[in-house]
C-alpha cells in the first residue's frame, strides 16, 4: 500500500478565466491571475491498494456520489498512467468548511488530490507539473498548488505544457483580507465546463472577452507589483463584469447571481465613495468575494453582513501553497 496526504487552500481570481480553448486537455482560452486563501482549505489523503476492486471516494466522512467519484477515478487513471500503476485508491477528503456553503471546493480538491496522489504514486513531480495535472481536474485548480498572487498562464502548445500557474507574488507582500458574503447555500445551476462551452459558441461578447484579455493581465500584474488598490480594484471589477456580460450575453442567459449578489456590489460601491479600499469579484455562482486591507476590514464586514439577504461573511486572508502533511 502507498499512503499519501496533501492539503491545498482554495482560491478565486480577480482576473477571470471563462472559455476553454482545448477540452480534451482542459486548456483555458485565456490567463487568469488569481489570490489563494489561508482559510477554505481541503485534506486529502490517497491510498494505491492492490487489494481495492475499484476506487473509492470519501468525501466530509460520508461516500461521494457516484458522479463525483467517477471524476475522482478518471483524474486518478492520469496518474496511473504516469505512474504505470494499475492498483485502484481509496481517497478521503475532508473540506474546513461547511459543506454546501456555496463555496468553490474544486480548486483546492483537486489541487489537493494531484498532490497526494502523484506522492503516493511516488511520482516526483515539481510544483510546475503538478499545477499541469491539477488543471486537468479543473482549471482553477491549477492555481491552487501555489500561494499568494497567482497566474495561470492561457499557454500556446496544443499538449498544455506550457499551460501551467506560477507564483506572482507570496501572501506576505501585500497582506490583504477577504470576505465572502454567502448569499444562497443552493448547488449551482450550470457548471462552469458547461457554461464555458455555451457562452464560447452563443455569446456574442465571447470574441470580445477573449481580444481584451491580455490588457487586463497586464494591468493586475502591474497593480500587484506596485500595491496599487485603486488599480487592482478597477482591473478586478471590469474582468468580473465583462465575464458576467458575456454569460448573460449567453444563449440562454446564464444568470449565476441573486438579488443580494448585486445589492453588495452596490454596497462595495458606496463604501468605496467614502474613501474605503474595497473591490469585489462574483464567479460562477451567486456568493460575492470582497478584497479590502486588514485596516479596513472590520467595517467593510459589518456593511457587508448588514446587507439584506447576506447568511453569513466568511473570513480570511491570503495563504499559502499546497503541500503534503
Ligand atoms: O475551475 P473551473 O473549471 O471550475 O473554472 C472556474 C471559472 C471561474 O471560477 C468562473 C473563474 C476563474 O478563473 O476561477
Amino acid at each position: 500500500m502507498r499512503q499519501a496526504r496533501a492539503r491545498a487552500h482554495t482560491n478565486f481570481a480577480l482576473v477571470k478565466y471563462w472559455g476553454k480553448r482545448g477540452s480534451a486537455l482542459n486548456l483555458p482560452a485565456v490567463g487568469s491571475i488569481s489570490v489563494t486563501l489561508a482559510g477554505l482549505s481541503t485534506e486529502t489523503s490517497v491510498t494505491f491498494d492492490s487489494a481495492a476492486p475499484e476506487d473509492t471516494l470519501e468525501l466530509n466522512g460520508k461516500p461521494a456520489s457516484v458522479e463525483d467519484t467517477q471524476r475522482v477515478s478518471r483524474f486518478l487513471d492520469l496518474i496511473r498512467g504516469k505512474a504505470n500503476l494499475t492498483d485502484h485508491a481509496r481517497v478521503v477528503s475532508t473540506n474546513d468548511f461547511p459543506t454546501g456553503a456555496g463555496l468553490a471546493s474544486s480548486a483546492s480538491g483537486f489541487a489537493a488530490l494531484a498532490l497526494a496522489a502523484s506522492a503516493a504514486a511516488e511520482l516526483q513531480l515539481d510544483a510546475t507539473e503538478l499545477s499541469e495535472l491539477a488543471r486537468r481536474g479543473s482549471g482553477s485548480a491549477a492555481r491552487s498548488i501555489f500561494g499568494g498572487f497567482v497566474e495561470l498562464a492561457r499557454g500556446q502548445r496544443d499538449d498544455g505544457s506550457d499551460c501551467v500557474a506560477k507564483e506572482l507574488a507570496p501572501a506576505s507582500h501585500w497582506p490583504l483580507k477577504v470576505l465572502v458574503a454567502v448569499v444562497s447555500d443552493a448547488k449551482k445551476e450550470t457548471g462552469s465546463t458547461t457554461g464555458m462551452d455555451a457562452s464560447r459558441t452563443t455569446s456574442p461578447y465571447y470574441p470580445a472577452w477573449v481580444d481584451t484579455h491580455a490588457h487586463d493581465l497586464a494591468a493586475l500584474r502591474s497593480a500587484i507589483a506596485d500595491r496599487d488598490f485603486a488599480l487592482l480594484a478597477r482591473v478586478t471589477e471590469r474582468s468580473c463584469m465583462k465575464m458576467h456580460a458575456v454569460m448573460l450575453a449567453t444563449d440562454p442567459a446564464l444568470v449565476y447571481w441573486r438579488g443580494a449578489t448585486i445589492d453588495c456590489v452596490h454596497a462595495v460601491r458606496e463604501l468605496q465613495k467614502n474613501g474605503l479600499p474595497a473591490t469585489y469579484t462574483i464567479d460562477a455562482g451567486p456568493q460575492v468575494k470582497v478584497l479590502t486591507t486588514a485596516e479596513h476590514a472590520a467595517a467593510v464586514a459589518s456593511r457587508i453582513a448588514a446587507v439584506p439577504g447576506v447568511l453569513r461573511v466568511v473570513e480570511s486572508e491570503l495563504g499559502p501553497a499546497a503541500r503534503l502533511v
